[in-house]
């Protein structure tokens, strides 16, 4: 007979509200039918119960009972639900407990070694045990993990965490966390037909990854403090590490990351405090074959031309041609499509360097398996491929596909996949983010953006914690000051304030398209730009809405704003006085005076400015006004990009589509402003392409065409047109034809080439071929001092 617990509990004086049980003796049962009985640790912040998964779908899971929604910690049938009616958790008289479902069928079981259970508990720790007499544990969930591991919960030799198939789903997905056969841990995909390993860096060797293979003890766990050790020398520290009263999960995602996260007590949510992988596509499997899975501006995966998606819901199944090649096909009737700053992991086979590209397209029409080859050109390295897989946008490689020369130019089909974690808001992630500098990343998630004014104090302070750990670690030392001056430096002045520190704006430094900018001094002396904003209709406190986004902005390359004024129709912002003036002042005023190791710098400068502003995820932000008016210099000529944010900020959640087409200047228009595309960041990458010429010719983008009265978009695109023959052709000498002839010669050929063929990659018509701002990034860092 089964002791019945559930009449008990409706005994009970409060019998609707939740029954608490320490302990669920031999014989007794939870029913589905009365979910709110539920078994719960001695400390209450875990409960073991049944929980809801579709309509009529229950699984018997553990949970963190103070998450706001209830985040499971471990399921016991994560792939087989149990029906709503009459399904039982039951501890057995032979010491197993059951899970059966409506019709008595036991759907999982604990495979308990010994008969002397005598109860079933749930311990602090999240564990959910059968004990004997003496509270020996004779089966543990701990040992049967599913996609999470808790605080002192080890992962081992036979223990794997295994994905959720999709976010909101419990059951099990492609992408797994274990020990490898050397000994080491790793995450790999393991979909449907092809399986990957992307985490350590696949490229590099164990040892580059700091890994180990020579201890086979294979145990890894995070300890209360949230610090993570395992024998093949991963070695992690949460963000917040060091306080063991925060209730900690490693969970791996369904998107493919690893990460930890932190629960907050008082409101019941999230924060990444630690994360595998910084960026989204270096996951593998995630677009399936063919598929691009791109980071910019969030997540999203892409077909090349002439390629649909398999199935228009689901990108993990990849895209297919629309067209057919066979071996039969000649090479005239073959061509290969370029798809510049893309790569396609693996599936390479006889790979060869020092090939030029010609050789290495002869190679993949004489062989049939060949769909094409990634190919690099800095050490002509060309890999044939038989399978396109896991691709991405890469710096260095372009990808070459075979196809039929009768392709007709197909467009790229877009649709975005969410952001990997689409509640979570990351207020600064660092691109140069490694496994071991693991403070440097901070996310930190809000429930509501900018809903409230401490929120965004909040902001700083978390920002200023990022900075200070961006830099050296010798800085943390100023943490406190950081923090101090961050959080209480971006203010609302008053309109007399501002009249005052500009006298009566006596002082101009410069006007705009958006305003007049002026000179001031506050009253603790700082030197400020203050800038009178003309038509600028919002309200009040939608002008501060944007400005505090626009506050919390802070990258060396970003001019600093340190607050704003918004009085009846006055709306002013104070930012930083930077010295230097602007670029076009020194750049075509005077030829020469920019020497070129300062252009390098002011080119990648402003690549990284911009890059933080797109950054992936990140609330971004589209400058819409990229000129060298806007790039201003410091005394070391270090730029920093002024206007940002005025044009529209972009919301998370609102679409690309509306943002107001506020016009930028014409010569760094990109084409779509034409059109009726919508807006995207790829219009400053085009801009930012304008620049570039600019930075090493010295002149104006006007002023480099050659023929008189043309409209200035065909001007550009034809300059851009003889420069990609001269970059694809290597013609000699060119180059010095170009660059800036009051440098006199004294410029570094490598870095000026590598400019001309960003600036040429920029300005492509079709902003999907236009490369992200991180690669361009990469793409000058690498030939950076020789
Ligand atoms: C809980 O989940 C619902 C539905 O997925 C979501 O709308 C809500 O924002 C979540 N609440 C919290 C506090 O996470
Ligand atoms: C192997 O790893 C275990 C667990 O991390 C550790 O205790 C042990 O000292 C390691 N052995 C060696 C030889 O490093
Ligand atoms: C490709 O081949 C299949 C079967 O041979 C045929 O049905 C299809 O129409 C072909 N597609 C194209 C684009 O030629
Ligand atoms: C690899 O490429 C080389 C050079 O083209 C060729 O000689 C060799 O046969 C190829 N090997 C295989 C296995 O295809
Ligand atoms: C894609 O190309 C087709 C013709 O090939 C054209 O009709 C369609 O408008 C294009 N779509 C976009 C979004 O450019």
């Amino acid at each position: 007979m089964l002791l019945p617990l559930l009449l008990l509990a409706c005994l009970a004086p409060s019998s609707f509200s939740s029954v608490q049980l320490t302990s669920l003796p031999k014989l007794s049962y939870l029913s589905v039918e009365e979910p709110s009985t539920i078994l719960v640790s001695p400390d209450k912040s875990f409960s073991a119960g049944f929980y809801r998964v579709g309509t009529n779908a229950f699984s018997f899971s553990v949970w963190f009972s103070n998450s706001g929604n209830k985040t499971i910690a471990w399921t016991a049938n994560r792939d087989f639900p149990v029906n709503g009616y009459r399904s039982k958790l039951t501890l057995r008289s032979d010491g197993v407990m059951a899970l059966t479902d409506a019709d008595g069928t036991a759907i999982w079981s604990s495979a308990t070694t010994s008969s002397g259970a005598d109860h079933v508990r749930l311990l602090d720790t999240g564990n959910l045990v059968v004990e004997d007499p003496n509270g020996r544990i004779l089966w543990q969930s701990f040992d049967f993990p599913t996609d999470t591991l808790l605080p002192s919960q080890p992962i081992t030799k036979n223990i794997k965490l295994i994905s959720a198939m999709a976010r909101g789903s419990s059951s099990s997905g492609y992408y797994e966390f274990h020990f490898d056969d050397s000994n080491v841990l790793r995450l790999t995909y393991n979909g449907p037909t092809v399986s990957s390993v992307y985490w350590p860096d696949p490229d590099r060797t164990v040892w580059k990854n700091g890994r180990t293979i020579y201890n086979s003890t294979r145990h890894g766990v995070l300890d209360e403090t949230g610090l993570f050790f395992s024998s093949d020398r991963l070695r992690f520290a949460t963000s917040d590490s060091g306080s063991s009263r925060i209730k900690r999960r490693i969970t791996l995602e369904y998107d493919g990351n690893l990460r930890v996260y932190s629960l907050d007590d008082q409101t019941g949510l999230w924060t990444i405090s630690w994360q595998a992988l910084p960026e989204t596509c270096q996951i593998h499997g995630l677009c399936g074959q063919n598929g691009i899975c791109s980071s910019y501006p969030k997540a999203h995966c892409s077909c090349p031309p002439g390629f649909e998606l398999m199935e228009p819901s689901n990108w993990v199944s990849g895209c297919q041609p629309r067209f057919n090649l066979t071996c039969q096909m000649k090479d005239e009737e073959l061509e290969f499509m370029r798809l510049p700053f893309t790569d396609f992991w693996g599936f390479d086979y006889n790979a060869t360097g020092g090939t030029s590209l010609n050789e290495c397209k002869n190679r993949c029409l004489s062989d049939c398996n060949c769909q094409g080859f990634s190919y690099k050109q800095r050490r002509g390295f060309c890999y044939p491929k038989s399978v396109f897989f896991n691709g991405r946008a890469s710096p260095y490689s372009d990808i070459y596909m075979k196809v039929p020369k009768s392709l007709a130019k197909a467009n790229i089909s877009e649709q975005n996949l969410v952001c990997p974690v689409d509640e979570i808001i990351p207020i600064g992630s660092s691109p140069g983010f490694t496994e071991k500098s693991t403070s440097s990343v901070v996310w930190v998630f809000f429930y509501s953006f900018l809903a409230v004014i401490f929120v965004v104090e909040v902001l700083f302070i978390a920002f200023g914690w990022w900075f200070v750990y961006r830099k050296d670690k010798d800085d943390r030392i100023l943490m406190a000051e950081v923090y101090k001056v961050i959080s209480g430096q971006f203010r609302r002045f008053s309109y007399k304030d501002l009249e005052k520190a500009t006298r009566r704006f006596k002082e101009e430094l410069g006007r705009g398209g958006s305003g007049v900018v002026y000179k001031g001094v506050l009253e603790n002396g700082m030197v400020v730009a203050v800038k009178k904003l003309e038509e600028v209709k919002q309200g009040g406190e939608e002008f501060w809405g944007e400005v505090s986004v626009i506050g919390r902005i802070y990258h060396m390359n970003l001019v600093r704003t340190w607050g704003f004024c918004s009085e009846s129709s006055h709306r002013l912002l104070v930012s930083e006085f930077i010295s230097n003036g602007s670029l076009d002042k020194h750049l075509f005023d005077g030829h020469g005076w920019l020497k070129w190791e300062e252009r390098f710098k002011i080119a990648v400068g402003v690549a990284k400015g911009l890059a933080y502003l797109h950054h992936e995820c990140l609330e971004w932000v589209i400058h819409c006004d990229v000129k060298p008016e806007n790039i201003l210099l410091d005394s070391s000529f270090e730029p920093k990009i002024a206007d940002f944010g005025l044009a529209k900020l972009l919301r998370r959640g609102g679409n690309g589509t509306n943002i107001s087409r506020i016009r930028g200047t014409r010569g760094y228009l990109a084409p779509e402003w034409a059109s009726n595309l919508p807006i995207t960041g790829k219009v400053d990458v085009y801009s930012y392409g304008v620049v570039l010429l600019e930075l090493v010719s010295g002149r104006r983008i006007s002023g480099m065409v050659m023929e008189g009265e043309v409209e200035m978009e065909t001007a550009v695109r034809r300059t851009r047109g003889v420069l990609r023959e001269k970059v694809e052709t290597g013609e000699k000498g060119w180059i010095e034809g170009l660059v800036d002839s009051g440098l006199k010669g004294e410029f570094d050929r490598r870095q000026a080439m590598r400019m001309v063929e960003v600036a040429v990659d920029c300005l492509e018509e079709e902003r999907n071929k236009r490369p992200a701002m991180e690669a361009v990034v990469e793409m000058l860092l690498s030939v950076l001092g020789g």
